[in-house]
């Protein structure tokens, strides 16, 4: 059996990091499209096509469950690859409703009306893309209202990670966090809308101050999971554990040690 992990990059490993915790039995193969990466600049039509080709890879691994670690996809993609190109007998899940239901303090998959909530001005930091796809803002208006969203489109950041320039990254954070607050001086709470920003987030916290709540996904993400599979047993697929990109596998290999502070071996995908 064998679950599958997507991300543009290594971004996903906060992700996958969370759901081994939780879920110690399952396998994952988790997938890395490093050759492309970024996708946060890219156009919606190239993310899904790129998307569904990553996807496609992991069903071919033996996974029947694909969850995309990754926001950007998620975003731009998913809701596309649902209705039209996902066959029946595979699921794929994206990573944001996750994080909307615990923001507006619902229990997994409850829809009920949109209602007031505790959290009234949110900062939303993530790519050009996903930013640019409002689909925060949709999914979160089904859930709640009267909660007003700025969004910061963070460009660089991504590419300032996944190059394992630190500095760099650290250095734009800062300078997203003071762009945002420009706009909203006052959040009560902030969402890392991208699977990378986990890795810089004392960096966020840090900046926008200890009294804004920061909300990132990993821990949420394992928890749907583990209750999806709970409900859905059969969707465990039948592939093997493996760490896949379609970059160069040496130099993703020593990023991913870097960040999870284990040895991890990628293979060519
Ligand atoms: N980790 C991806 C996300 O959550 C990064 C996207 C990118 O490649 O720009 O959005």
């Amino acid at each position: 059996m064998a679950v599958g992990i997507f991300d543009s990059g290594l971004g996903g490993l906060t992700v996958l990091d969370a759901v081994q915790k939780r879920l110690p039995e399952v396998p994952f193969v988790y997938l890395a499209d490093s050759a492309h990466a970024p996708y946060g600049v890219r156009t919606s039509e190239d993310i899904f096509q790129l998307t569904c080709a990553s996807v496609e890879r992991l069903f071919n691994a033996g996974c029947d469950l694909v969850i995309l670690a990754c926001n950007t996809a998620s975003a731009a993609a998913l809701r596309r690859m649902q209705e039209a190109w996902v066959p029946s007998d595979k699921r794929v899940l994206g990573v944001f409703v996750p994080l909307i239901e615990a923001m507006t303090e619902r229990q997994w998959g409850d829809n009920s009306p949109p209602r007031e909530v505790a959290v009234k001005h949110v900062a939303l930091f993530a790519t050009p893309a996903t930013v640019a796809s409002r689909a925060f803002q949709r999914e979160l208006a089904f859930r709640a209202i009267g909660v007003d969203v700025e969004a910061q489109a963070c460009g660089g950041v991504v590419d300032a990670i996944e190059d394992g320039d630190n500095m760099l990254a650290e250095a734009l954070v800062r300078s997203h966090v003071d762009a945002l607050k420009r706009k909203m001086p006052a959040p009560d709470a902030a969402i890392l809308g991208c699977t990378h920003y986990p890795l810089m987030q004392d960096i966020f916290q840090k900046a926008l101050g200890g009294g804004v709540k920061v909300f990132s996904q990993a821990n949420l993400v394992a928890e749907s999971l583990a209750d999806y599979l709970d409900r859905h047993p059969d969707m465990r697929g039948t592939g093997e554990a493996a760490f896949l990109t379609t970059g160069e596998p040496s130099r993703v290999s020593d990023r991913a040690t870097q960040f999870l502070r284990r040895r991890i071996e990628f293979t060519a995908a």
